[in-house]
């Protein structure tokens, strides 16, 4: 298939697939909403052995969707069985935090899941393996899991800000009356998480520069993007899911189908020095793809207020690595 670059059917790992989100995504995967209708899906669903059971009611009622592309749905505890051969993996299970959390705290809790994965997908995934790390704290367990298999390119590890972009094209959407559509070149910088740095100053509507309040942008804008996970937890009770949902299928279309001539969307992507971010670190960038790999977009101007935002949200990051290299979770550094 000329678009996606799938030529065959594709094998898609999903873990924590008994999860809140695993629930919302499995089913839009097995509709084609990820790669579009012409591409079979072979879905692996990776859990806990205590979730096994759950996972074995979501097989059954994928069956009963009767999906024309679902070909087969396999389920595992063993990550060397549900990343045998597969080419795309969506790192989903972890545990989300509950109120008064921050996604630091899950550092130790979370982290000791990606080594293995990581190490898993290193020994037993295909060649052209793609990895989008959801769950949190996502930026770090992405670089641990590229850590932990020296055999892939750390490109192909990805950490979602997808739901934080599309979260901010929505306020913009919201505050400017413009439709979604007609907004483009919306950046997330850094990390996901509270530090993150939303940022419109190079945002269009139809083609031209978005005009807004500096007081809105530092006092509505950015707090409420980067603010938005607490706020979803406070009001539902648990995190976020149909939304990360869909955000992970925007992500991965996106990654392999190209973005749009003109725009460009945020991903989570191992820095190679862009932008004054330490090479290595997993931060959020403005990028764009063409077959199937990303690249950051080049050149564009930080002024200091964009500057020091980036730079807080990468001491984040910095700080991240730190913490879970002294807990021995990146191969080579203590
Ligand atoms: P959930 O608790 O509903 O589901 C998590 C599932 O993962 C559970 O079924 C659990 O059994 C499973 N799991 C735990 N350890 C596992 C392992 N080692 N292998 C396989 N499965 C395992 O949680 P959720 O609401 O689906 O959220 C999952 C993660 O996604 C959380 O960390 C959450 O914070 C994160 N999240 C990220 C974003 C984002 O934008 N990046 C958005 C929302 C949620
Ligand atoms: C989100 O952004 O909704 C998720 O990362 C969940 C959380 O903990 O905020």
């Amino acid at each position: 298939n000329g678009t996606t670059g799938y030529c065959h059917s594709v094998k898609i790992t999903v873990t924590g697939a008994a999860g809140q989100i695993g629930y919302a995504l499995l089913f839009r995967i097995a509709s084609g909403a990820m790669f579009g209708p012409d591409v079979p899906i072979e879905l692996r669903l990776l859990e806990v052995p205590q979730a096994m059971r759950a996972a074995e009611g979501i097989a059954m009622e994928l069956d009963d969707c009767a999906f024309p592309q679902l070909k087969s749905v396999d389920i595992s505890d063993d990550p060397t069985r549900a990343f045998d051969g597969t080419s795309v993996a969506l790192l989903v299970g972890s545990r989300p935090r509950t109120a008064g959390m921050e996604r630091g705290d899950l550092l130790a809790a979370n982290g000791g899941i990606f080594g293995p994965q990581g190490r898993a997908i290193n020994d037993t995934a295909a060649a052209d393996i793609r990895v989008l790390v959801v769950g949190n704290p996502a930026n770090t367990n992405a670089m641990i899991a590229a850590a932990h298999a020296p055999d892939v390119p750390a490109a192909r590890f990805n950490a979602m800000t997808r739901l934080d972009h599309n979260r901010a094209l929505s306020q913009l959407a919201r505050h400017t009356g413009a439709p979604v559509s007609s907004l483009a070149r919306m950046t997330i910088w850094g990390n996901h998480s509270a530090t993150q740095y939303p940022d419109l100053s190079q945002a269009l509507i139809t083609g031209d520069p978005v005009k807004v309040e500096q007081g809105w942008v530092e006092r509505e804008f950015i707090p409420t993007v980067a603010g938005r996970g607490a706020a979803i937890i406070d009001a539902r009770g648990s995190s976020s899911a149909a939304s990360a949902a869909n955000a992970a299928i925007d992500h991965m279309r996106d990654w392999m189908r190209g973005t749009k001539a003109g725009d460009w969307t945020s991903a989570g992507i191992v820095s190679h020095g862009s932008y004054g971010v330490p090479a290595g670190l997993v931060c959020s960038f403005p990028v764009t793809s063409s077959g199937g790999n990303w690249q950051v977009v080049p050149d564009l101007p930080i002024n200091a207020f964009s500057r020091s935002r980036i730079d807080g949200s990468v001491a984040e990051l910095l700080d991240e690595r730190a913490a879970v290299a002294a807990l021995g979770l990146l191969p080579g550094q203590a």
